[in-house]
């Protein structure tokens, strides 16, 4: 599909939007099961990195399955799908200079490997939200895992659907043993040397 396009080199770069910023642009990337306290967490890091006067966006998954991914299914290849545009969205956000927050579900293994290579090592951080199944299924915010249990729900990460957990993630949370706020600090530690802007 890309026969026949030309890419275009715009004049303002990456580099200048950072520099223009102050500060350098990544994505940070949240990934567990349904209810195991992404978004909470995701949105508290935002917050203080927002009070930093760090440029943010976040994305996530409730929010973004309501608009340009409300085609999309949770089979494995429309979780597929919804991962790989969010990375193309991720990568536009980096290169507008913009630190930007994804918390999905994304439970394979290979699709978060393509956001790395969608994204590029360097600006991903994997953040790995470790809460049981056993957890979130106690917790049931939205009472998802009711309805999976009762069959009213298909494919239910954890229940009747894989969650391909991370080996070696930037930074892992177990939400039983740990505080919001001190998963937030300890997030916050890991990127501040981050957001320095290096000699380019
Ligand atoms: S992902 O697997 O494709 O990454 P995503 O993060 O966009 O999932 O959406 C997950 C959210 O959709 C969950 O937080 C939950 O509220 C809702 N949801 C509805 N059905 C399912 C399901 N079958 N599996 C997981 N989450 C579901």
């Amino acid at each position: 599909m890309t026969k026949n396009i030309t890419h275009h080199n715009y004049h303002i770069s990456i580099s200048d939007r950072r520099s223009a910023n102050n500060h350098n642009s990544f994505l940070i990337w949240f990934t567990g099961l349904s209810g195991s306290g992404k978004s909470t967490i995701a949105n508290r890091v935002e917050q203080e990195l927002f009070n930093m006067g760090i440029k943010t966006y976040s994305l996530d998954g409730d929010n973004i399955r309501n608009g340009i991914n409300k085609d999309l299914s949770f089979s494995p290849e429309d979780r597929t799908e919804n991962i790989r545009r969010i990375s193309e969205v991720s990568n536009l956000m980096i290169e507008a200079g913009v630190v930007t927050l994804a918390a999905f579900v994304s439970p394979y293994k290979k699709d978060r490997k393509n956001i790395r290579s969608i994204v590029k090592d360097v600006n991903f951080v994997e953040v790995y939200i470790n809460t049981s199944v056993e957890e979130c299924e106690k917790r049931d915010v939205k009472g998802l895992y009711k309805k999976a249990r009762a069959g009213e729900i298909k494919n239910m990460t954890g229940i009747s659907a894989p969650y391909e957990a991370p080996e070696s993630p930037d930074i892992e949370i177990k939400t039983e043993s740990s505080s919001v706020e001190s998963a937030v600090e300890h997030i916050i530690e890991y990127i501040t040397p981050k957001l320095q802007l290096k000699n380019e």
